[in-house]
């Protein structure tokens, strides 16, 4: 799956930029709050206005403050997907029910130093895990390589069935970085510069799907021997 990320889009012609990418799995909407990370973005009131202007399934990455009061508003206008971050929550286990129960795929997302193991058992109640391969707040950052050990564990946890989770990255994914990922067993990519940056973003965005999902069928014909 490939979710372009509008952080990268123009915000005055978001619908255009959203049909721009008809093609992609998703849509990936950053929510920043000035707190959590140092920027600013967007909030509940233009996700309302892009659900009404696109098809594509919205995935709402919350880098907010309290998500705990905040998450469930996004799950209940109807985003597929919303992603709050364990550095963040007071409660995730409470908050995934919560997501869950308002419609929405439960979205959990770690910072580039935040490890894994302590929240394994806190995954087993989410849907999607997002890692991020920059720190959060800005688009168009380097690819951070060794947050893909984290990717190959859950990825491991998953085919084991140990853990059910659609396995996100985040941050730097481009024709030279996406393959490393899917090497990982990265199941879902967002690409902010990578698709809105070019020329044209529709053909980014088949070009990254190409070379992921070359990578992918090798990875389960491996694994199947
Ligand atoms: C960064 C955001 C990313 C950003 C990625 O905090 O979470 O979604 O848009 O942008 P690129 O793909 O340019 O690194
Ligand atoms: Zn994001």
């Amino acid at each position: 799956m490939i979710a372009p990320s509008i952080l990268s889009a123009d915000f005055a012609r978001l619908a255009d930029e959203a049909a721009a990418v008809a093609g992609a799995d998703w849509l990936h909407v950053d929510v920043m709050d000035a707190h959590f990370v140092p920027n600013l973005t967007l909030g509940l009131p233009v996700v309302e206005a892009l659900l009404r202007a696109t098809d594509i399934p919205l995935d709402c990455h919350l880098m907010i403050e309290d998500p705990d009061r905040w998450a469930v508003g996004y799950a209940e206008a109807g985003a597929r997907n919303v992603t709050v971050h364990v550095e963040a929550a007071a409660d995730p286990v409470a908050l995934a029910a919560n997501l869950r129960s308002a419609g929405a795929l439960a979205g959990l997302s770690l910072k580039p130093e935040t490890p894994l193991e302590p929240y394994l058992d806190v995954l087993r109640h989410y849907d999607t895990l997002l890692v991020m391969s920059v720190e959060p707040g800005f688009g168009g950052q380097g690819f951070i390589h060794h947050v893909l050990d984290k990717v190959r564990t859950v990825r491991r946890l998953v085919d084991t069935g140990h853990l059910k989770l659609l396995v996100e990255i985040d941050g730097g994914i481009n024709d030279s970085t996406i393959e490393a990922a899917a090497e990982a067993g990265v199941d879902c990519f967002v690409a902010g510069s990578a698709v809105y940056g070019a020329e044209h973003p529709a053909i980014a965005l088949e070009a990254l799907r190409t070379r992921a999902a070359r990578v992918s069928a090798h990875r389960s014909t491996e694994g199947a021997r």
